[in-house]
């Protein structure tokens, strides 16, 4: 197999993880990179990302189960996959004839779930595992794992004490302060963060009266979340010390440089592969470029954004003021008297 692409300038690291370049796939967007083969070298990627794995095969969500959007995409796939014993008996050592790294991404509906994925998938000597918070938690009142701060940390716990390979907590965007949720991983003892999954959203046909979805509702991704994306990579980066692994609407190789100046010291590409499958090799090809222009290297950009925003989200709502109101003069009332109320 190839060397994987990278000059000195591409080299990163997240936790005891080296990389000789920051560009991975994101989960579920490229298969197992099997599919992907023949459009390019995928050997030159920093690392391939697998879909979600869960402990038993799942059928997924009703279709329809993509709907394009403006500048982005809709899916409600539901974790659809064969399960863990097919992943490892047929998936894995197809994905390690194609890239030299190998992180496997990993779904549960319980802890023990997640702690029986990573134990076999760490004796499988895959690189790393990625944690999807995303999923419910059916024992807590199907809360997702990354909704809430405690089950998100118990969860990278119980997976740490097992795994013998770096463990990244990928994180959902939809919560009101995501830095609180990236702590709690980083509690638990995480190698890592990967920000973000995708926004929740939906799209109607107003002739049927119906979404467009059969489940109703999807995940939004593509260029539409990029900002947010760069907003939650930035804020994350400056609440942990832990390395934070960017995704969220990056389509070229400027694009990733922004999530590593904001804070990222590696960039997952997704929704872009269905446009073109072999983007993840031509971002790699000129991050190089890019990065001997500007006379510069992705350790040091990263993080070096220089932005005064705040870690904590501010309030959605101006403070009450206490100070003292001017005087409304009463409005008339219908008789021209004033409304009494
Ligand atoms: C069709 C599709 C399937 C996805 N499946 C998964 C998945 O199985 N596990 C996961 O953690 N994220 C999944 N994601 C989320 C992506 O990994 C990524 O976080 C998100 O799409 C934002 O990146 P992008 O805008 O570059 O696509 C999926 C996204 C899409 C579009």
């Amino acid at each position: 197999m190839a060397e994987p692409s990278g000059s000195d300038s591409l080299r990163t690291s997240l936790g005891s993880l080296q990389l000789a370049n920051p560009v991975l796939s994101a989960s579920g967007t490229f298969g197992s990179g099997w599919e992907g083969r023949d459009f390019s070298p995928l050997s030159r990627v920093g690392a391939l990302v697998s879909k979600t794995v869960t402990v038993r095969p799942r059928h997924g969500n009703p279709p329809p189960r993509l709907a394009e959007t403006p500048s982005g995409m809709l899916n409600s796939i539901g974790l659809e996959n064969k399960g863990a014993d097919y992943f490892l008996a047929e998936t894995l050592p197809r994905m390690r004839t194609l890239c030299r790294r190998i992180i496997i991404n990993i779904g549960g509906e319980a802890v023990d779930e997640f702690v029986e994925l990573a134990e076999r998938f760490c004796e499988a000597g895959v690189d790393a595992l990625e944690v999807n918070l995303s999923c419910p938690n059916v024992q807590e009142g199907r809360l997702l794992f990354s909704t809430e701060a405690r089950m998100c940390e118990r969860a990278v716990t119980a997976v740490k004490r097992v795994a013998t390979v770096p463990v990244f907590a990928k994180l959902s965007p939809n919560v009101t302060d995501v830095t609180a949720i990236a702590r709690a991983a980083e509690q638990g003892g995480a190698d890592g963060i990967t920000a973000i999954n995708t926004l929740i959203g939906m799209a109607v046909d107003w002739r049927r009266r119906r979404p467009v979805l059969g489940r109703g509702i999807g995940g939004l991704s593509g260029p539409a979340i990029k900002p947010v994306a760069l907003r939650m990579v930035h804020e994350i980066s400056r609440a942990v010390r832990i390395p934070v692994i960017g995704v969220g609407g990056a389509r070229t190789a400027e694009d990733v440089l922004e999530f590593v100046c904001a804070g990222a010291r590696a960039v997952q590409v997704g929704t872009a592969a269905f446009v073109d499958p072999a983007v993840l090799v031509s971002i790699v090809e000129e991050l190089a470029r890019l990065l001997a222009a500007a006379k510069t290297t992705i350790t040091e950009l990263c993080g070096s954004l220089q932005a005064p925003i705040p870690v904590a989200p501010q309030p959605a709502v101006a403070p009450i003021s206490f100070a003292p109101q001017p005087a409304v003069a009463p409005r008339p009332g219908p008789a021209g008297q004033a409304e009494g109320r």
